[in-house]
């Protein structure tokens, strides 16, 4: 599978309306509903770094990870200055840090990028293994509505000022994983396209597949949310925001 080579370099003019200083807000917010103050964390799947940069200007003290090295090269663009952030090139499922964190957190769907329950029950092992007792995981998913009904088997073009780009879902019924085709076309600036192409897969989980999986992995605590609130998601939810206690 070849996903966020080339679409490192687009992807934050294309993500310019997720508004990530709202996310750490709302990280914040949890930790305060919880009563804790962490100052260690882990951030697995950082991308490019946008939520790491609006925690690194709050002071903690971060590691941030990610499997694609285009990515973290966009991030460490954004980060190479701040002295509380390291950056670490490691795959969720078997990383390996010698140190362990009060919070351990992963957004924007980064979680769905593990595509089958193993892996995913690796990942939440290796989390636990990583956070002191105490130690607080937040992560969120796109549901499995979001990925079943609204992506999986849907098309959608983006025209842009300069980029132009389509998003071709197939979604696979007895697996659950939703294969998007993005094919994007870039302003080089002197009139001409260049096209390039990236295949990505996510698996939609429910709600219980996944509590099951913290609980079998250790947490002793598990709640879940619709995403930037702390109410109950609703079957049409589209973004579930997990927090699990070790
Ligand atoms: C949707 S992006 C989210 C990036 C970032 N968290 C953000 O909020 O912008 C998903 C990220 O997950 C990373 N990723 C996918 N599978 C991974 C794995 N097994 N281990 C580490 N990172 C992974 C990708 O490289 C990509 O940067």
């Amino acid at each position: 599978m070849n996903s966020y080579t080339d679409f490192a370099s687009l992807y934050d003019e294309l993500m310019n309306d997720f508004d990530y200083e709202a996310w750490a807000d709302y990280v914040e917010r949890i930790y305060d509903k919880y009563d804790i103050k962490p100052k260690d964390i882990l951030e697995m799947a950082c991308g490019t770094g946008n939520l790491s940069f609006e925690l690194a200007k709050r002071r903690y003290n971060l590691v941030c990870f990610d499997l694609s090295e285009d990515m973290l090269s966009k991030a460490y663009k954004k980060l190479g200055k701040y002295k509380n952030v390291k950056l670490l090139e490691l795959n969720m499922i078997d990383f390996n840090i010698n140190k362990s964190f009060d919070s351990v957190i992963s957004i924007c769907d980064s979680i769905n990028y593990l595509t089958n329950k193993d892996e995913l029950f690796q990942c939440f092992k290796n989390v636990y293994k990583h956070l002191k007792d105490g130690g607080m995981f937040i992560f969120d998913v796109n549901s499995f509505y979001k990925l079943k009904h609204i992506i999986g088997n849907n098309t959608f073009v983006e025209d842009r000022e300069d980029i132009f780009y389509t998003w071709q879902n197939y979604y696979d019924e007895e697996e659950n994983i939703c294969e998007f085709y993005l094919t994007f076309f870039k302003d080089d600036g002197n009139g001409r396209y260049n096209r390039f192409d990236e295949d990505h897969m996510e698996r939609a989980y429910t709600i219980d597949e996944i509590i099951k999986l913290l609980k079998k992995a250790g947490f002793s605590k598990v709640e879940f949310f619709n995403a930037f609130t702390f109410d109950n998601p609703l079957e049409t939810d589209e973004r579930i925001n997990f927090v699990a206690v070790k």
